[in-house]
């Protein structure tokens, strides 16, 4: 069901200023806006996707500083492409974040910039926080995908592309992810933050905590990488994928 839009800037309890020196035509006038907004609401309501990509973009403005106005992802800040992630992804990450279940291991320098951003996206201003991840997810996987151009030297594509044939049935043959496995799109994800994540699951950095499920199973997955070349290589062929659909449609 559709839900009414949610504006991050209604500061909770900005009606109650000045009530004790209304007039009762004031408060005539303050009633009928609300009955006027709360019926406009529903009415937008009809087109709340289109509004909630409006309130996911005013949310994105503090992520863009790390992650790029185009989500592009800039690797001085550890912070990886997003643009057109699938949504599920995007959202199951900010919660896992949230919950702590990623990003608070001591050696995770990523994790532990990403967790207090997840953690900022709360009902402080209005709406709940299941609302504003959706609304920023939505948002998101809606930005065209941008391939980065690869920072990371010394891989070999062809002995990439052989050691890819065991992760295809899970991230798809063109890396384009697949939901009902829990595994994300590879494809247009920053070079450096893939190599970073496959280290890191191998040393249990990520994956290590036992309630996020996906996260353990890649871990267990990492180890089929034997070394820091095998995964260079690995790397070095996924940023060669292209999957025709776009927006994770
Ligand atoms: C201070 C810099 C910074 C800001 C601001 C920031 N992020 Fe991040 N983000 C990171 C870093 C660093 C990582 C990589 C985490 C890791 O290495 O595990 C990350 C990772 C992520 C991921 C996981 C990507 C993946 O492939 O798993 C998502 C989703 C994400 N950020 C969304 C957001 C959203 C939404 C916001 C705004 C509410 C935001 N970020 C704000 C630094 C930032
Ligand atoms: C059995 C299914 C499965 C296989 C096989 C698998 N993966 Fe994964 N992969 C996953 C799941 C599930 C996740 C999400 C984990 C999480 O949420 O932390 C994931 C996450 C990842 C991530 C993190 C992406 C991000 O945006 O943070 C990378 C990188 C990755 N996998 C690479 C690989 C590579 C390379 C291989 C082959 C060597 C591989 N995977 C094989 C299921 C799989």
């Amino acid at each position: 069901m559709a839900r009414p839009p949610l504006d991050p800037r209604t500061l909770r309890g900005a009606e109650t200023t000045g009530t004790h020196m209304q007039s009762g035509r004031n408060r005539a006038t303050r009633w009928t806006t609300i009955v006027c907004c709360v019926v406009a609401s529903f009415a937008l309501a009809v087109v709340s996707g289109a509004a909630d990509l409006e309130v996911g973009k005013e949310l994105y403005e503090q992520c863009a500083q790390c992650h790029g106005a185009d989500g592009g992802g800039r690797s001085f800040y550890l912070a990886p492409s997003i643009a057109g992630m699938d949504e599920w992804y995007v959202t199951s990450q900010l919660e896992n974040f949230k919950a702590g279940t990623r990003g608070l291991h001591a050696d995770d320098k990523g994790g532990l910039r990403m967790y207090p951003m997840a953690r900022s996206l709360t009902s402080d201003y209005g709406g709940t926080d299941a609302e504003k991840i959706e609304a920023v997810s939505a948002y998101i996987a809606s930005l065209p995908e941008v391939f980065p151009a690869p920072e990371v030297t010394g891989g070999d594509a062809v002995k990439g592309a052989a050691l890819y044939a065991t992760c295809q049935q899970c991230h798809g043959a063109a890396g384009e992810g697949k939901q009902l496995l829990n595994a994300p799109r590879l494809a247009g994800t920053s070079d450096w933050y893939l190599v970073t994540e496959l280290q890191e699951y191998k040393q249990g950095i990520r994956g290590s905590n036992p309630l996020n499920g996906p996260a353990v199973l890649m871990r267990g997955m990492s180890n089929m990488l034997a070394n820091d070349q095998a995964i260079r290589d690995v790397v070095a062929h996924i940023v060669t994928l292209k999957p025709a659909t776009q927006n994770g449609n």
